[in-house]
Parts: structure tokens; C-alpha cells; sequence
């Protein structure tokens, strides 16, 4: 599988000036069994107990959308990059997140690192998510439903939420010298409001999976997807095709 190829194949489009849909709270969707998590645990999560999710982000304003769409395309021929400095950069600044990725957890050295294929391929996974993100600004509903799951996937990866917002600050620090004197005040309010959008979103599906709240209901037989309907189910399905198309398409390459 070629990541880098990903970002070569397409341009996106940007879905701004479409009006925003109405909201809905993406908390449910059809629950998974568990994956192993890794083996071993980062300390956050070992010994406590669960912590409550927090309330919903609130959605991007107009404004914001256009501007964070805008700057995405004046960033593309830069991601594949910007997504490897940004985790090589986390890993000198926090070196405790290494700890979640098994494959280079004992690398020291930055060179070694920067060629790490793990490390590759997840700063490219986080520049995909970013790039379906900003594609799909004005679908609130599937949008929140994708991080959210995300967000549960990292409970399983053993990955915190407490390190999220490094990862959005190490982006921003890394694209402001690609966009140069257009990185603007308002650009960055902007891309600051995405992240604690994308990392509110993962803490509220990384806290739910943490807290056993969906497995526990279904085995109940109470399931939080009863409780929201068919719009959240419709967007669970939505996400799950993305990421499914997304595969499909690193395995075609
Ligand atoms: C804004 C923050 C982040 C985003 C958007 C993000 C995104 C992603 C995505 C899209 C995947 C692939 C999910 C899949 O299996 O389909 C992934 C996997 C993973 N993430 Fe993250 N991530 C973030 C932060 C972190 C942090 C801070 C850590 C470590 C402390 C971490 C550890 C992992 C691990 C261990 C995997 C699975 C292995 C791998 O893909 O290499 N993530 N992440």
C-alpha cells in the first residue's frame, strides 16, 4: 500500500457554500465488538476511572468553513510532508505518545524515526481524516459520527485524549510557514476551531468506549442507537462507507 499516493490522486472539492444542515448529536450507531487494545496501557487510562465525556464542540461558522477550506486546497501539495513533521514533532515535544505505537515506541533517534513506516503511515491517516473533514463540513451529522468512532478506536489503540490537542498545534505550526503571509489571524481561528472540533469529538467517542456505556446497553438490550433514530444510523452507515471507500482505495494502490 503507497499512502503518499493518496494525496496525489485528487484534488478535493470544498462543500462550503452548500448551507449547513440541521444538527444531530452523533453518539450512537451500531456498537462493534471490542478489539484487543494494545498491550501495553499508557497511564491515563490504567488505573482510572472512566471520565465523563465532554459536552459536543460546537459546529464551524460559515466563515470558518470557507476559510479552512480555502487554505486546505493552498495546503495540499504540502500534506504527505506536513503530516510526518507533525508527528515526528509531537514524538521530540511528547515523547510519552510514542508509547501507543508499538512499532517505534523504542526509537530514539529522529532519523530512524522519520523513515518509521508506522509513523508514515499514521501522520498520513491523520492528514486523511483532516482532508474528509474539511470535504464534508456542511454534513454535521456523518461528520461527527466518523470522529466519533475514531475517537473510539483510539481507546482501543490505547491513545489519550489528553494528546490530541498536541496534534493540532503541531499542525498549525507546521503549515504556518507553508502558507507564509497568508496564514492570517483569522485562518488561524479557524483551523484552532477545527481541531477542538476533530478533538472534542474523538474524546467524546474515546470516553463512551472507555466507559463500556454502549457494549453494557446492548448487552441490556437498551442500545444507544435506539435512543437517536434513523438519523444518526444513517450517518454511522455514511461513516462507515467513507472509510470503507477510503481502504478500497489505498488497497487498489
Ligand atoms: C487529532 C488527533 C488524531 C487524529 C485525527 C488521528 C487519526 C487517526 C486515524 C485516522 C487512524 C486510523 C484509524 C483506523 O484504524 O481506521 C489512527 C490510528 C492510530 N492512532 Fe491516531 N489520530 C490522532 C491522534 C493520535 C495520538 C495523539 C496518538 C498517540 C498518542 C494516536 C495513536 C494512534 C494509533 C496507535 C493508531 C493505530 C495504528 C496506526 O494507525 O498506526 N493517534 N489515528
Amino acid at each position: 500500500m503507497n499512502f503518499f499516493r493518496l494525496f496525489e490522486r485528487k484534488k478535493m472539492s470544498c462543500p462550503v457554500a452548500t448551507p449547513a444542515k440541521g444538527k444531530a448529536t452523533a453518539k450512537g450507531g451500531a456498537p462493534k465488538a471490542p478489539e484487543p487494545r494494545n498491550k501495553e496501557p499508557v497511564k491515563e487510562t490504567a488505573l482510572s476511572l472512566p471520565t465523563p465525556p465532554p459536552p459536543p464542540p460546537r459546529r464551524l461558522s460559515e466563515d470558518e468553513r470557507r476559510i479552512v477550506c480555502e487554505s486546505w486546497r493552498a495546503l495540499q501539495d504540502d500534506i504527505t510532508r506536513v503530516g510526518v513533521i507533525l508527528f515526528v514533532r509531537l514524538f521530540e515535544t511528547h515523547p510519552e505518545c510514542k508509547d501507543s505505537f508499538f512499532q517505534f515506541r523504542d526509537i530514539e533517534d529522529v532519523q530512524r524515526l522519520r523513515l518509521s513506516k508506522q509513523l508514515r503511515s499514521h501522520g498520513l491517516r491523520v492528514m486523511s481524516l483532516i482532508e474528509k473533514t474539511v470535504a464534508r463540513l456542511d454534513q454535521d451529522a456523518v461528520l461527527e459520527q466518523l470522529i466519533f468512532e475514531l475517537g473510539r478506536k483510539h481507546y482501543k489503540y490505547n491513545a489519550p485524549p489528553k494528546y490530541y490537542e498536541f496534534v493540532g498545534a503541531e499542525f498549525i505550526s507546521a503549515v504556518k510557514p507553508v502558507l507564509g503571509d497568508r496564514w492570517t489571524q483569522d485562518v488561524d481561528d479557524a483551523w484552532q476551531a477545527l481541531f477542538k472540533y476533530i478533538t472534542t469529538n474523538m474524546e467524546r467517542g474515546f470516553r463512551e468506549e472507555e466507559s463500556g456505556f454502549v457494549l453494557g446497553k446492548v448487552a441490556g438490550g437498551d442500545s444507544v442507537g435506539n435512543k437517536h433514530g434513523s438519523a444518526v444510523d444513517e450517518a454511522a452507515h455514511a461513516a462507515a462507507k467513507i472509510n470503507a471507500d477510503a481502504d478500497a482505495q489505498d488497497t487498489a494502490n
